[in-house]
């Protein structure tokens, strides 16, 4: 018998040939680099056994409504969960709410880590020795000659550098960090992480990491705890010459918050890849600041990150059809 799988979106072809070569799955796929419209999305998960998901679609109720009693299991081609339901788990950190529908999830941590943490140093030497404004100088005439004062940044020598969640990512970026000369390395989390030795990870209240690090560095889930953590209150401690990076998802950010502070000078300089809504809208504040560098959301984006990510996510999702034990399998 033939199962139906519902893949909402254009992905790399590992993954697409790893689903066919199953023979098993009945494949119905949004043939798109654009986002599955939500009425395409309810129609195309009706009676599916499997889903095929990005970070870009919101899965909540009406979709598992939609999709009726047949499906399995959730494939997602991310390592973020966020959009699976807004609230996943709760706050004691159990049961989301697939699980009392029996439906199992897949997501794609570890293939991702090198490349997000890669993308994060790159956005944080991008922003802080300031980049783009230096290529934008070169390419509008804005560049007369060497000069002392010109396009001053700051460096990661001697520096404290501050990681707010030390899960896989940050401690792949502190790793990057280290060799550059960083003189004290600061976390924060729910708890202390044995493998922050590694990098003589000095673990901290979140109140002293914001205060003392020159580079402070979001790597941590959204959850209901870190949701607009980073808010004005936040933003007032941290120094006139600190920079900030986030790499993790938009919503842990108070963006309006975020403005205030880079526009009047509470901090130097913000280097985003993540934002809320993403695209940011191209008359959003945010983009007249000089000093704040947004990316698009290509943490991942490395053509061999992206084709592994692609041939887990296919691989979760026979796993979850078959019954049978996840590469990666979501547990809380
Ligand atoms: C990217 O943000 C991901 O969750 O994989
Ligand atoms: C810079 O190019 C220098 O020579 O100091």
């Amino acid at each position: 018998q033939m199962l139906k799988v519902f893949v909402t979106r254009r992905i790399p072809q590992e993954g697409m040939k790893i689903l066919k070569k199953a023979g098993m799955c009945n494949l119905s796929v949004w043939d798109s680099d654009e986002p599955v419209p939500r009425a395409e999305l309810l129609k195309g998960v009706a009676d599916a056994h499997g889903l095929l998901c990005l970070l870009s679609d919101k899965i909540d109720a009406e979709v598992l409504n939609a999709a009726g009693p047949n499906l399995k299991v959730i494939s997602t081609l991310s390592v973020g969960f966020d959009h699976l339901e807004g609230r996943l788990y709760n706050l004691n950190g159990c049961t989301i709410f697939l699980h009392p529908r029996g439906i199992r999830v897949g997501y794609t941590p570890d293939v991702l880590t090198d490349a997000t943490a890669e993308l994060t140093v790159a956005l944080l030497l991008a922003t802080a020795r300031r980049l783009p404004e230096g290529v934008e100088e070169v390419k509008n005439g804005g560049w007369s000659t060497w000069k002392p004062l010109w396009l001053c940044g700051y460096g990661l020598s001697g520096s404290t550098v501050g990681v707010i969640g030390l899960g896989r990512i940050g401690l792949a970026i502190a790793r990057r960090l280290k060799p550059f000369g960083v003189k004290r390395l600061l976390y924060t989390g729910r708890q202390p992480k044995p493998q922050a030795q590694e990098v003589d990870g000095e673990y901290v209240p979140l109140d002293t990491l914001v205060r003392e690090s020159d580079f402070v560095v979001v790597s941590c889930s959204l959850a209901p705890d870190t949701q607009s953590l980073c808010d004005k209150t936040f933003f007032s401690k941290m120094k006139k010459t600190s920079i900030f990076i986030n790499t993790s998802r938009g919503a842990v950010v108070n963006q309006e918050d975020l403005f205030e502070a880079l526009s009047s000078g509470q901090i130097a300089a913000a280097g985003l890849d993540v934002t809320t809504p993403e695209p940011l809208p191209t008359s959003h504040p945010l983009l007249t600041l000089k000093n704040c560098v947004v990316l698009p959301h290509i943490g991942s984006a490395t053509y061999s990150t992206r084709g592994v990510m692609s041939a887990l996510t296919a691989n979760n999702l026979l796993a979850g059809l078959t019954g049978s034990e996840m590469p990666s399998e979501l547990k809380l």
